[in-house]
């Protein structure tokens, strides 16, 4: 995979988001309209989403659950541009991702997306402290290394810097991969399952930097997991089963545990 299109930006490129005159409602973070997907397998076609409408406004927070192989991954890697959709538009901050050139496409992505992988793609050449600030620096963000440290350190792998992607364990690996989708402080956030190798506590501190991104900075979550109770931290749960929504309602908030604000993306 490219690394650019896994990179986040730097604050000063920050657009506000694009209002529509008429309404002066703001432009839906995420907007998908009739999204379908279907990927050719050796046991032939796979229908993975089968009509998809979804529009996020900006600052939202949303839970993707449902069972496995439901299609949530899949539309996260739609969102992110990383996949077509077979029909069906799609919009991410009010841009038709369809009518982008994959180097316009990367460079949307870079400005204006975070994303954790459910599997991590980490650069396994480059050490955790690369994997996070080569991005920035790429991103023209001359403190790169500087910031990509902080950001480390605050997941608790200051001590891990110069470790390569195989010399760490799984829930360190996904730790980095955190590290790098909210350093450059995205619009939108995409998680897959961000807690999913971790042991309690380093999640518990884990989903407390995505909710303080999410909350200190006004980006949009969209936060795929199997666990009720983070889904329960979003203010709306979408539940996907087999490649259709089947609920999308708001959920009763629970509010972050007293004392576990952590503030360290400055
Ligand atoms: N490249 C592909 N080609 C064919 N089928 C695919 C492909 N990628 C995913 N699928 C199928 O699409 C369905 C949805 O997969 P997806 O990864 O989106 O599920 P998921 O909801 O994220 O599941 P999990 O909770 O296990 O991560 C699955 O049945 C999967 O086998
Ligand atoms: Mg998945």
């Amino acid at each position: 995979m490219n690394i650019d299109s896994l990179s986040p930006h730097a604050p000063s490129s920050r657009r506000p988001v694009p209002s529509d005159p008429a309404s002066a409602t703001p432009v839906p973070a995420v907007e998908l309209a009739g999204i379908q997907l279907t990927l050719a397998s050796d046991a032939g076609e796979v229908n993975i989403l089968r009509g998809i409408d979804l529009a996020v406004a900006p600052g939202e927070t949303v839970g993707i659950v449902g069972p496995s192989g439901s299609g949530k991954t899949s539309l996260m890697l739609l969102i992110a541009g990383l996949e077509k959709p077979s029909a069906g538009s799609l919009r991410v901050a009010g841009q038709d991702l369809a009518g982008l050139s994959e180097d316009r496409l990367a460079l949307f992505r870079r400005q204006e997306i975070g994303i954790v992988f459910q599997a991590f793609h980490l650069i396994p050449t480059m050490t955790a402290l690369e994997n996070v600030a080569v991005p920035l620096e790429l991103a023209g963000r001359r403190d790169a290394f500087d910031v990509a440290r902080i950001a480390l350190d605050s997941v608790g792998l200051g001590h891990r810097l110069t470790h390569y992607p195989s010399q760490l364990s799984g829930g360190e690996q996904q730790r980095v991969a955190l590290a790098r989708a909210i350093v450059g402080k995205p619009k939108l956030l995409l998680a897959d399952e961000p807690t999913g190798n971790l042991d309690l506590e380093t999640g518990a501190v884990i989903v407390e930097l995505i909710f303080d991104l999410a909350r200190e900075h006004g980006s949009t979550l969209m936060l795929i997991t199997h666990d009720p109770a983070l889904a329960a931290r979003c203010s709306r749960i979408v539940r996907l089963a087999d490649g259709r929504i089947q609920e999308d309602r708001p959920s009763a908030q629970i509010g972050p545990a007293a004392g576990s604000k952590i503030s360290i993306l400055t």
